[in-house]
């Protein structure tokens, strides 16, 4: 695209310890963004449980604008098709999930395609005959995109250029492995629906605040002490009452909480918080579920399980976990000052009922756009995108703890309270912006 930002004013606007504002309110650099990062990196689409049988589809956008379905095949494989007919370019499906059965019919002249995406027939197909164009072609199929899954998250890129998928997730396979570990049937699956919540400002917001842990004592601060007041206003047989309160009471942990349990950053600008102990430490054990991992793993392995506890986890720029909780965000971009983050919730399969039930109450609480955690952060997200609006200053700047960044061979470690986090993602920007590769 042309732009009035080549390389070099590019590479002039993220530097080691501060970034230029340009990078959050410019639309041209919003425009460069969709097409070099989320037109390059693999971006997560949905779980395969989200299309169980044949014709179950899923529709979503690879970035602001790129439109495609998963669909499960007549043979049982998941596909990721361009929406888009190849006739005159109709979207194909509009809802957002659903079943097509037999196959896909465009609305607009009625070519069928099969759920692999084969043009299978055209109405009144004798008008092309003796013109040259050949039912065959597969030009005239819904086209394929790239598309890889690790253990049932499916991921899809349009670069052809992308890494491996598993190459792309590094280290951070191991926040899949310990949800799908934390089953005691070793899988999961999506359940009690999606929350939907449209935020007025940057999509990067988000993912620089995810681990930023300088932030729950202070904007949170207000929701931990009403927590607390209404605890203490319970009677001691309000037991359900009172654990419900509690989840809402770990984002006014200390400074130092925050920082023992550290960050770890990956390749790409994945990262996560936590691993040996995070604010979530204290989820996981329920007894009737706590017994059914001893029966499934054993009790030293169930242990080790429980052990890597990750706070939050981050596929940039399209995903983000919570291993202990069960359940995931996904980004999408819409504008350089709007996005819609989606709340999707897991169930453990093989696990009573109970945890399904607080990873939904989790959700709500705290991810919703009825919490009252989640709009604390927009609130101050919106702030932002106002904030930076003025001259006074072009930067943004993150400095806590640079240059104690511990690299390590496929992985950089650093204080909780550092923003390693967000110089990870910065050298994943420049990394697709700039073409810059990694040291
Ligand atoms: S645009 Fe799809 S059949 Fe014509
Ligand atoms: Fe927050």
């Amino acid at each position: 695209m042309n732009t009035t930002f080549d390389q070099a004013a590019l590479e002039q606007l993220v530097q080691p310890t501060r970034i230029n504002k340009q990078v959050y309110i410019n639309p041209e650099i919003f425009e460069l963004e969709m097409d070099r990062i989320w037109g390059q990196a693999w971006i997560f689409i949905g779980h395969e449980s989200q299309v169980r049988k044949t014709g179950d589809y899923f529709t979503t956008n690879i970035n602001h604008k790129v439109p495609v379905v998963m669909v499960r095949d007549k043979n049982g494989k998941v596909q990721v098709l361009h929406n888009r007919c190849a006739h005159k370019g109709a979207k194909i499906v509009t809802s957002r999930s659903g079943n097509a059965p037999g196959a896909f019919r465009c609305p607009y002249h009625g070519w069928t395609f099969s759920h692999d995406g084969n043009l299978l027939k055209i109405p009144n197909e004798s008008g092309y005959e003796n013109t040259g164009f050949d039912l065959n072609d597969s030009c005239n199929n819904l086209q394929p995109v790239a598309q890889d899954n690790y253990k049932g998250f499916i991921f899809a890129t349009l670069s052809s250029q992308a890494p491996d998928l598993k190459t792309w997730l590094g280290g951070t396979t191991d926040c899949f492995d310990n949800l799908c570990d934390r089953a005691p049937e070793g899988e999961v699956e999506v359940a009690g629906g999606v929350l939907r919540y449209e935020h007025d400002c940057n999509w990067k917001f988000i993912l620089e605040n995810l681990n930023d842990t300088m932030h729950p004592m202070v904007v949170h601060q207000s929701v931990v002490q009403s927590a607390q007041a209404y605890i203490s206003s319970l009677d001691t047989d309000d037991i359900k009452q009172k654990a419900e309160a509690q989840i809402i009471l770990p984002f006014g942990a200390s400074f130092e909480n925050f920082e023992e349990s550290g960050i770890t950053g990956f390749r790409y600008g994945h990262h996560y918080d936590g691993g040996k102990t995070s604010i979530h430490a204290d989820y996981s054990v329920m007894p009737e579920y706590h017994q059914a991992m001893i029966d499934r793993y054993g009790a030293q392995r169930t242990q080790e399980i429980y052990a890597f506890n990750t706070h939050n986890t981050l596929l940039y720029p399209s995903l983000t976990i919570k291993c202990a909780v069960q359940n995931i965000r996904v980004i999408r971009p819409v504008a350089v000052d709007k996005f819609i983050v989606e709340t999707w919730s897991f169930r453990l399969k093989g696990a009573p009922d109970e945890m399904l039930q607080r990873t939904l109450l989790y959700s709500r609480l705290i991810n919703s756009s009825a919490s009252m955690v989640g709009p604390d952060d927009l609130e101050v997200y919106r702030r932002m995108q106002e904030g930076l609006a003025s001259n006074a200053s072009q930067w943004v700047e993150m400095h806590r703890q640079y240059g104690r960044d511990q690299q390590l061979k496929d992985r950089v470690r650093g204080g909780g309270t550092s923003d390693l986090d967000v110089r990870t993602q910065y050298q994943a920007w420049r990394y697709y912006m700039l073409g810059e590769d990694y040291a």
